[in-house]
């Protein structure tokens, strides 16, 4: 069995409702954050971790995002013409290589874990990679990288994980640690979006996983957790005390872009590391009093 990651899913089957109308005809990962859309974010951070192969896990409505990995003829083709070739070199060295990429349809949104179900067979039995791209991660070496260091380490399943005030537990996987050893924990349990009251820590899961293929045959028994759906967390939780499971404690700070605030913050916080627009949008906040 390959001992290193190549392979990443990428969920992208959720219908954005909350942010309607911008999502109407338009998948809500390819909402931008300056100017590059978020899955565009998710797939560098794969990249520059190291990964090969890019899986989509899409649904009706996502064509948009196929295009956005694919040439545009018409589009290089003006370029070409107005001799923007910069713009152009810079647009085809970014492209996947051919047969990088796959896209699998799930038929129903029935949950996270259904989705990662759903890229199995183009996963095989080798460890891989999940990416939600709504978890938006400025760091300054990767977080899906900062994992791998860990996963070299100690192989087995590796979670991001970062401390969240504790009445907000029920938005997240949940982590029961077993001790840390620097940001590393070892993860004892988890459960999904448990009440303040039942959570066993504020330690959450947010969305960078690398798993071990075993995780497959417990997703296989899809059964229904936490809001009627088919979880990973409870799939994931099934395999500690099997393998080896933590919990890195990234460096980096994470935007919750499936939120309307946090997706603001994340166009801000993008732009002000900007050399081309953080000092100017300064001055913009400035007149605000900001
Ligand atoms: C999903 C996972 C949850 C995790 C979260 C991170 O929840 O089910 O365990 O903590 O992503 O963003 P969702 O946000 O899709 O409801």
């Amino acid at each position: 069995m390959a001992t290193r990651v190549r392979k990443a899913i990428f969920p992208v089957g959720g219908l954005g409702t909350r942010f309607l109308p911008a999502t109407k005809a338009m998948p809500k990962e390819m909402l931008p954050i300056v100017d590059r859309p978020l899955i565009q974010y998710a797939v560098d951070e794969a990249r520059e971790a190291g990964i090969e192969e890019f899986i989509f896990v899409t649904g009706r409505g996502k064509a948009a995002i196929e295009d956005h990995f694919d040439h545009s003829f018409e589009l290089e083709q003006t370029l070409e013409a107005r001799g923007k070739s910069d713009e152009l070199a810079a647009l085809r060295a970014w492209l996947p290589k051919p047969g990088q990429i796959a896209y699998v349809r799930q038929q129903e949104p029935m949950g996270l874990g259904h989705a990662v179900w759903c890229a199995r067979h183009l996963i095989g039995d080798e460890p891989f990679a999940v990416l939600l791209a709504d978890d938006l991660i400025l760091a300054d070496t990767p977080c899906l990288k900062q994992m791998m260091t860990v996963f070299d380490d100690q192989g087995g399943n590796v979670v991001a994980a970062m401390e969240v005030p504790h009445e907000h537990t029920s938005r997240y996987g949940i982590i029961e640690t077993g001790g840390a050893e620097g940001e590393v924990h070892a993860v004892k349990g988890l459960v999904e979006k448990p009440a303040p009251d039942d959570a066993p820590s504020n330690l959450a899961v947010v969305g960078r996983y690398i798993l071990m293929p075993e995780v497959f045959g417990e997703l296989e028994r899809q059964d229904i957790g936490a809001g009627g759906e088919i979880q990973l967390t409870d799939a994931m939780a099934r395999l500690i005390g099997r393998q080896p499971f933590h919990g890195q404690v990234f460096e980096g700070q994470r935007f919750d872009c499936g939120d309307k605030l946090g997706f603001l913050e994340a166009n801000f916080a993008f732009a002000l590391e900007r050399e081309d627009l953080g000092p100017a949008l300064r001055q913009v906040l400035a007149a605000y009093g900001v």
